[in-house]
């Protein structure tokens, strides 16, 4: 009990009472003004003690901004991706990517240009026709023939290079980026040979055979899918088509019973079955969750495993992952573990998560949750083969619009996404950050405070979901009391301090403006992009940047071609006038490569045995 509210509450009703009967005001008054500050009393736990949501006061207020402003941001994006681009074409092309503070190149992945590559369809979107002119002499002269001794990582190569030949390919039809898509998918295409189907990690171009262990991670054993069946649909190669659908087979086959109907981080490629009980969203987990909605969507949504592997994935991560922190109330989605003591969430959360407010935004706006039946699907019984507990959780979810609570999720999480860069005097964001959770104050489950909420009235906004402020305590606490305090009001404390200019919170923020039209999501990026701007320029490009957390970052030699590719592109369309890349009619791979949305004809159907 919270003794000093109740010792005020008790003070009100006594001054009152006294002040009536003064006034010769009967007894009926005093019962009625004591019942009435019991009803306030109520009102009071409930609202601050049991769910202590944030009142709406806890506005951040942005002044209005012109469209011409915005069309302005936009171009001050171009200019920054101009910058880094220019530092990447005269120090490091044909190499893989720019060190941004040495002025040398890195091969790190196969020596194929691939920031070029990566970039290719930004530039079309950005309207840079000399340096795409320029980047397109890689994609005619690389030769994807690698060394004897060395080997291609299949799931990055899929994502950065295959992925961003394919999107320049739907945006300007070129046909030479069809041919080199097709030869890449084709010297790729030996790691699909396992037992199951599932791609090892390597390939060796020369030997042609596959390489690596026998066990895989979730995201890189699902996440082709989409760029195997646009690659089928452009050539017409039943070949590629195939490989796309050996990962939805499998996990049409595979036992997650005890997983609640989510997949595990780690599977084995000789089974197909999973092979730990780590569930994440995060790092290794990511992009396979997101292949599942997106797969669907690309193929006109007519595979509907994929839409009911997508219901079930989802409502196992708003049932068990998802949690609200006890000061601020912070909405967050974390991983669960094996431990001794059975299944618990560490209470991480990763940027790499922060693609998953996105994802649930995409659904929400894409697939119609709150009629179900409209698709010939019955939400409840998908939980039929779980366990009851899991059932439960289903039911819980059914008792509200389901499409509401997704988008809830997705606001919550995308604000806690951008609060981590706002918390900090760099305006950069953690890759990890840990919330506080145990000693006196039990975890709160999200799905847990949404029923509180209604069950009291829903008062204000959903738990997680109102605006709040940034951290404005003791941004850089120098001693371990220090921190721990911190920790304790901010609600979090940093475990991993560098922004690897990674675009998950961006690409979540560009989303949510898309779906929702609110324009603070847009007010967000352009944080961001200034944070960016001051504190990972350097004189020929962008860097990673280190200990976002203080007022000294350290910027390290580095700058993935997933920052061209993704965060710049994100960010200059959530501020560009025009929707250049409609949701309903294109689906953005993994590293942010737009495919179109499209059905396969009667005849493919018939070829490929596709739906
Ligand atoms: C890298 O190149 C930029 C642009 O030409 C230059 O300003 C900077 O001094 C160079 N840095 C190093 C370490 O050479
Ligand atoms: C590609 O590289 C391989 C191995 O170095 C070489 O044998 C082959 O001739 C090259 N192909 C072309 C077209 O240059
Ligand atoms: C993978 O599954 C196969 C077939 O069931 C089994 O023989 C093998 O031991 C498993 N490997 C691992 C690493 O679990
Ligand atoms: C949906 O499935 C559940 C079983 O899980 C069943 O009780 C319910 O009647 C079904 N609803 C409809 C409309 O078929």
């Amino acid at each position: 009990m919270n003794f000093p509210a109740k010792l005020l509450g008790n003070n009100v009703v006594t001054k009152a009472s006294s002040l009536l009967r003064h006034r010769g005001i009967s007894i009926r008054h005093v019962v009625f003004a004591f019942a009435l500050s019991i009803a306030l009393l109520v009102l009071y736990f409930n609202y601050f003690r049991r769910t202590g949501y944030s009142f709406p006061i806890d506005v951040m207020h942005y002044a209005p901004v012109t469209p011409e402003v915005w069309t302005d941001r936009s171009f001050q994006v171009r200019d920054a991706f101009l910058h880094a681009y220019h530092g990447y074409e005269r120090f490091a092309f044909p190499n893989d990517e720019l060190r941004p503070l040495s002025n040398t190149s890195i091969n790190n992945f196969n020596g194929w240009a691939v920031t070029a590559v990566d970039s290719l369809d930004t530039m079309h979107m950005m309207g840079l026709e000399q340096e795409y002119k320029r980047a397109m002499t890689a994609v005619h002269d690389t030769n994807f023939t690698l060394p004897a001794n060395t080997r291609v990582p299949f799931f990055e190569t899929v994502i950065r290079q295959l992925g961003g030949l394919l999107s320049a390919y739907a945006l300007t039809n070129d046909d030479i980026l069809r041919i080199r898509a097709d030869q890449l998918g084709t010297i790729l295409a030996p790691a699909f040979r396992t037992a199951s189907g599932f791609p090892k990690y390597g390939v060796n171009t020369v030997r042609g055979t596959s390489d690596g262990p026998l066990v895989g991670s979730l995201a890189e054993i699902a996440s082709y899918q989409m760029e195997y069946a646009y690659l089928g649909k452009i050539t017409g190669k039943k070949e590629h088509v195939d490989r796309a659908t050996t990962a939805t087979r499998n996990f049409v086959n595979a036992d997650l019973r005890q997983h609640g109907g989510m997949y595990p981080m780690f599977w084995n490629i000789s089974s197909g079955q999973a092979k730990d009980a780590h569930l994440s969203v995060g790092a290794a987990s990511d992009s396979a969750h997101e292949y599942i909605l997106k797969q669907y969507l690309m193929t006109a949504r007519k595979d509907k495993a994929n839409l009911e592997m997508y219901l079930r994935f989802t409502s196992h991560v708003l049932n068990n992952l998802m949690y609200i922190s006890p000061n601020r109330h912070l909405l967050y989605v974390t991983d669960s573990k094996l431990y001794r003591t059975g299944n618990r969430p560490t209470h991480n959360f990763e940027h790499l998560s922060c693609f998953l407010p996105g994802l649930l935004a995409l659904g929400a706006h894409t697939l119609p949750l709150n009629n179900l039946e409209e698709v010939g699907l019955n939400f409840t019984a998908l939980a039929d083969d779980l366990l009851p507990k899991q059932k439960l959780g289903y039911e819980a979810l059914a008792s509200f619009d389901l499409k509401d609570l997704h988008l809830w999720a997705a606001e919550g999480l995308a604000q806690t996404c951008y609060l981590t860069y706002a918390d900090q005097p760099t305006g950069l964001g953690p890759d990890i950050i840990n919330m506080l959770s145990g000693g006196s104050r039990p975890e709160i489950l999200w799905m847990d405070a949404m029923q509180d909420w209604r069950t009291s009235g829903r008062i204000g906004p959903p738990p997680g979901v109102g605006d709040k402020h940034p951290w404005v305590g003791d941004r850089t606490p120098r001693n371990a009391r220090e921190r721990e305090m911190a920790y304790a009001m901010r609600d979090y404390y940093v475990k991993n301090a560098d922004y690897q200019l990674r675009p998950e919170t961006v690409e979540s923020l560009y989303i949510l403006y898309r779906v929702t039209g609110d324009v603070k999501w847009r007010h967000r990026g352009w944080d961001i992009f200034q944070a960016i701007e001051k504190e990972a320029k350097t004189p020929s490009g962008y860097a990673i940047i280190d200990k976002v957390d203080t007022y000294n970052p350290q910027p390290l030699d580095a700058m993935p071609s997933f920052f061209l590719a993704e965060t710049l592109k994100y960010l200059y369309l959530l501020f560009q006038q025009d929707d250049l890349v409609p949701l309903d009619k294109w689906v953005f791979n993994t590293e942010a490569h737009p495919f179109p949305v499209f059905e396969w004809t009667e005849e493919e159907k018939e070829a490929y045995g596709v739906l």
